[in-house]
């Protein structure tokens, strides 16, 4: 385990040559084609330099391939026989919608795939959707592995065009998604607790900015987190962590402040109402992606400079089988006094979170209250592995969230908040029941949804259910198979509006 992981991550620069130098160490060139334009290829400065500098005319290329019809992400594949630059590339862009970019940019990427290519990119025309552009290009192209013998070949990109700015912006979101992704992907004998606290020490201080700050709460600290403890004391060694990271820049006082609350299962067995069958716990180690999200969204926060202030509290423990987990029947008392009966010990995300949520509304007077988690396989079978469950009552926000989600590539669904359900959550011996198993409503997702709602006060609040979009079962588009980093650029494109 000597390479780094992130040593996976390709190189990206910006390039505006009008010289020949513009194609000096480059193996491949990427050029779009649109639909609307009959297929023609626009004579644009480049495609002019690279007839000068290759001889080879696109137009005539072009023809000898009838069947393209430059759907996006539909590629010719052009041979060059002399110099390093070996290929050209026509990609289909469709109509160029930031969802055709996205399908164009991860074709591309996906075919020199950890491959030493080094692309020139001129699919991308328009400055609005570079930032996107870039994204795709490095995530398609993520790689993780604890191999003993480390292969590290990646590609290089590099973007054609006045877009300095655009590239450098790109690339702070795929950074930090690239992150959350390798924490998801890391095997859950080394992500206990202590080691997530730990990484989000190393993010914050590798960072020197002065903007960020963390505060790490174990042991007798955490007494008041009755969530948190009764679901993390099932893994004794190192019990449950709290961290709280936060995003202040100097003369930050005065703007608005957005606390995120993140799911931090380091893996959920679902303790003593262990989780059946059994193969779908493999998946679990992906039990603290929101965690994950809110970690990276926020550290990356030092580099998008919004004017926002942010906390993000990291809710992490473990949901072990062991003689200290929790019972099916136990009364807990979570953070601020709310008493609660556990009926099922495999609904140990909203015990954890609840514990979160009533903390920021004591504390940190949020002016926003973000959720993120992993919560309900509910979501995913409403709404399959595309699209996060998005509740709230606020409806301009959630429009906004939407349009974000749409444009960054990680898109919600507004959920309702069905008050009709909320008596599920009636409990003969608690305040209420944790998994609200009264009344058989069914609607999993929702009445876990009602169930953190008891814990925002009177704030303006949002919870993400990100149990589908969380981990991809395939190898496609921006994804592997696994930890997919969702929410990293939902979060950082919503803050970035402020
Ligand atoms: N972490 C799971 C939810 C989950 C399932 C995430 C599949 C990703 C993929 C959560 O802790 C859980 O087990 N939820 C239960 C709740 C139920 C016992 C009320 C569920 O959804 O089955
Ligand atoms: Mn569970
Ligand atoms: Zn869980």
């Amino acid at each position: 385990m000597s390479a780094k992981k992130t040593d996976f991550l390709p190189e990206i620069s910006n390039s505006n040559l009008k010289s020949d130098k513009l194609f000096k160490d480059i193996t491949a060139v990427a050029i779009p084609v649109l639909q609307s334009e009959k297929l023609a290829i626009k004579k644009s400065e480049l495609v002019k330099q690279l007839a000068a500098h290759t001889h080879i005319n696109l137009e005539i290329e072009l023809a000898n391939w009838p069947d393209f019809t430059a759907k996006a992400g539909e590629i010719i594949e052009i041979p060059l026989s002399d110099g390093k630059l070996t290929r050209i590339y026509l990609v289909g862009v469709g109509a160029a919608t930031d969802e055709d970019i996205r399908k164009a940019s991860t074709a591309i990427s996906r075919k020199i795939k950890a491959s030493p290519a080094k692309l020139l990119s001129a699919i991308v025309e328009d400055k609005k959707q570079v930032e996107n552009h870039v994204a795709a290009l490095v995530l398609a192209n993520y790689q993780f592995n604890l191999k003993s013998e480390k292969k590290l070949v990646k590609p290089e990109f590099v973007i054609y065009g006045d877009f300095a700015e655009q590239v450098s912006r790109g690339l702070i979101f795929a950074k930090a998604t690239w992150r959350t992704r390798d924490l998801i992907h890391t095997p859950s004998n080394i992500k206990n607790p202590l080691w997530l606290a730990n990484q989000a020490k190393s993010f914050v201080s590798s960072a020197k900015n002065s903007a960020l700050s963390i505060k790490v709460k174990a042991g007798r600290e955490l007494k008041e987190f009755g969530g948190l403890l009764a679901v993390g004391n099932s893994s004794p060694n190192p019990g449950p962590r709290f961290v709280e990271v936060s995003y202040a820049p100097k003369g930050s006082g005065n703007w608005p402040h957005v606390v995120l609350v993140g799911k931090g299962i380091t893996f959920d067995t679902g303790g003593v109402s262990l989780k059946r069958p059994y193969d779908v716990m493999v998946g679990m180690k992906s039990d603290m992606a929101g965690a994950a999200a809110i970690l990276s969204a926020t550290v990356a926060l030092a580099e998008l400079k919004p004017k926002v202030r942010v906390t993000a509290l990291l809710m992490c423990a473990e949901n072990a089988l062991s003689g200290t987990s929790q019972r099916p029947s136990d009364v807990i008392k979570h953070y601020g006094g709310t008493t609660v009966e556990v009926i099922n010990t495999d609904a140990e995300g909203r015990l954890v979170l609840a514990d979160g949520l009533a903390y920021a509304d004591d504390k940190l007077d949020p002016d926003y209250l973000v959720d993120v988690a992993t919560l309900t396989g509910a979501a995913t079978l409403g709404l399959g592995r595309q699209f996060a469950a998005m509740y709230t009552r606020d409806n301009s926000l959630a429009k906004k969230l939407h349009t974000v989600g749409n444009q960054v590539g990680e898109r919600v669904w507004h959920m309702p908040l069905l008050d009709d359900y909320e008596v599920a959550l009636e409990s003969d011996i608690a305040d209420f029941n944790h998994t609200a198993d009264k009344y058989d409503f069914s609607a999993g997702s929702v009445t876990a949804a009602l169930f953190l709602e008891k814990f925002v006060a009177d704030r303006k609040w949002v919870h993400f259910d990100i149990a589908g979009p969380a981990r991809s079962e395939v190898d496609a588009g921006e994804n592997i198979k696994g930890g997919t980093g969702f929410a990293t650029r939902l979060l950082l494109g919503w803050l970035d509006t402020f």
